[in-house]
């Protein structure tokens, strides 16, 4: 009677979960996941075939949690075994390569690839996303920068981590709060606690920082129109001052952005009679 009673206490502790990794290919999502699980880094090359599948039991506070791990292959060529395995998953590792800029990219179809397959009714907000910028132990070679990744990330509501599947930095980090807040989720009814990730910056925040990073000249920078007037320009950069400011505005990269504004105007206006 009393082994039941146990029994079915341990029972109410325990989770299973189901988590996915995504990434363009050779990014390195089979490393990280076998720097976890197995600690240890094989520099050779093996593409995932289709599918990887492992499990792991880890302890999360008083909980037990058994996670299924499905590691997905990113070559395009692997679409159609993919596609069977979004549904169902509370969390999604996100991979990129720090030293190349299209992997990074590649991120926003890696999540229209996957509400597609979870259809209509999927709901992204049952689900814990962490991004791993990988590979920073190349730092010669690297492209995509801390504060780019990290605004792609927690704008979205995402969590953020620097990692190398090589040296093990921010691996274990990484998998912790991860595993971390997939619990807190299923404790708070399957949703994502609004607490997990705290962006304290807003989404148009964000995205003018990465419109500002992209833009071609200070006209496109301005969002004025080439020969716009010293008011227009003005304007421009009043409002774009207000949003950006560092005393009001915490997104990484803010601080560039906000000088590459100011800088943007006074030569604009330099030529402005
Ligand atoms: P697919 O299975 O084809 O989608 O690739 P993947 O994302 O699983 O890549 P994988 O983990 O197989 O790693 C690809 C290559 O990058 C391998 O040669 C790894 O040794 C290397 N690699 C992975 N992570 C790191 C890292 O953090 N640092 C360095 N220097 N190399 C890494
Ligand atoms: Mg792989």
């Amino acid at each position: 009677m009393e082994t039941n009673l146990q029994k079915r206490r341990e029972n109410k502790k325990s989770l299973r979960v189901k988590v996915i990794s995504l990434g363009n290919a050779e990014v390195g999502k089979s490393c990280i996941i076998k720097r976890y699980c197995e600690k240890r880094f094989v520099p050779k090359y093996l593409a995932t075939i289709g599918i990887d599948y492992g499990v792991t039991k880890v302890q999360v506070r008083d909980r037990e949690m058994k996670v299924n791990i499905f590691d997905m292959a990113g070559h395009p060529f692997f679409y159609e075994v993919r596609n069977e395995f979004y549904k169902d998953s509370q969390g999604v590792i996100l991979v990129y390569d720090v030293g190349l800029k299209e992997s990074f990219d590649a991120l926003d179809s890696w999540l229209g690839e996957m509400k597609q397959e979870m259809g209509s009714h999927a709901n992204m907000e049952s689900i814990v996303f962490v991004v791993c910028a990988n590979k920073v132990d190349l730092t010669k070679r690297r492209v995509v920068d801390e504060s780019e990744g990290r605004l792609w990330a927690e704008s979205r509501g995402f969590h953020y981590f620097e990692t190398s599947a090589q040296s093990g930095e921010g691996i274990s980090e990484m998998f912790q709060a991860f595993f971390s807040s997939i619990t807190d989720m299923c404790e708070n009814g399957g949703r994502r606690p609004a607490s997990g990730v705290s962006a304290g910056f807003t989404r148009e925040q964000a995205d003018t920082i990465r419109r500002i990073r992209s833009s071609k000249d200070s006209w496109d920078m301005l969002g004025v129109k080439l020969g716009a007037t010293r008011e227009e320009v003005n304007k421009a950069y009043r409002k774009l001052a207000v949003l950006l400011h560092p005393d009001k505005c915490v997104a990484p990269g803010s601080e560039d952005a906000f000088k590459a504004v100011v800088n943007a105007r006074t030569s604009l206006l330099k030529n402005i009679k």
